[in-house]
């Protein structure tokens, strides 16, 4: 994939900025959106890269070939994007819309669904893949160690459309893994509760690890274990 297309990332919080400017140093242009479109063109300037253009995000969506829900997607707002986004790639990468019950073990057991394909049934006449839903904000500003990509789990039912994002990925600092269909997204999702509950539960903070460290070992040493290859 050239570095013309136009890429839509809807929201400007940790993840919107992230995909923003990654995406825009490989090349791409970026419609950034915010239900402030004030927010979005300040979030722009600050990036200070001419390929990122703050609107809103309906606006976003519309003008783009791929659009990204970079924020959590359980709002109203998945019925708004319905309209201008038939026929193309939508990469949500909500980890989860409810917390689990207290007695879910994330080693033993998968949610019954996920935010995934919860907006694929919203959007049925848009191609929603998932993404980037355990690879923490952090990494997003240094996802190359020693000089090497950052695996990221792509999952999805749509052959050309995952075939557009894995493409898209590998013109970015990170390495696609494809991980399966659409409904791999609930493991993807149990090994969110898993990381942030050890997290929690180890006192992950207070002994002073952060999350670049933690994103960065799951998704180097997961693959290769898994048998998955980028
Ligand atoms: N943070 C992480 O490390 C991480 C890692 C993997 C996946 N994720 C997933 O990525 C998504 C975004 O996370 P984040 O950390 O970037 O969150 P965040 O910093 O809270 O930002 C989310 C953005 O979404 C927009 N937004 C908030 N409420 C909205 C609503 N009701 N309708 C439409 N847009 C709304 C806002 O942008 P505007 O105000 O400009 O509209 C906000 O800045 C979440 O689904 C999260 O599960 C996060």
């Amino acid at each position: 994939m050239s570095g013309t297309s136009s890429i839509a990332v809807i929201g400007t919080g940790n993840m919107g900025r992230g995909l923003a400017r990654v995406l825009a140093a490989a090349g791409h242009t970026v419609l950034l959106g915010s239900r402030e479109p004030e927010r979005a063109q300040q979030l722009a300037t600050e990036l200070g890269a001419e390929r990122v253009r703050g609107m809103r995000n309906v606006e976003a969506a519309s003008r783009a070939s791929i659009v990204f829900l970079a924020y959590h997607s359980n709002d109203t707002l998945v019925e708004e994007l319905a309209p201008v986004t038939e026929g193309k790639v939508v990469v949500d990468i909500s980890t989860y819309h409810e917390e689990p019950p207290p007695d879910f073990n994330p080693l033993t057991q998968v949610p019954s669904g996920s935010p995934q394909e919860r907006t694929a049934s919203r959007l049925p006449r848009a191609h929603v893949l998932g993404a980037f839903q355990v690879t923490w904000a952090q990494l997003f500003s240094e996802p190359l160690l020693d000089g090497r990509k950052t695996p990221v789990f792509v999952v999805g039912d749509h052959a050309e459309a995952k075939a557009a994002l894995l493409a898209l990925i590998r013109t970015l600092p990170f390495e696609p893994v494809d991980a399966g269909g659409l409904r791999q997204a609930r493991v993807l999702a149990a090994m969110y509760f898993l990381v942030t509950r050890l997290a929690r539960q180890y006192g992950f903070r207070e002994h002073g690890h952060d999350w670049r460290t933690l994103s960065r070992s799951l998704n180097v040493l997961l693959p290769p274990a898994l048998g998955l290859r980028p």
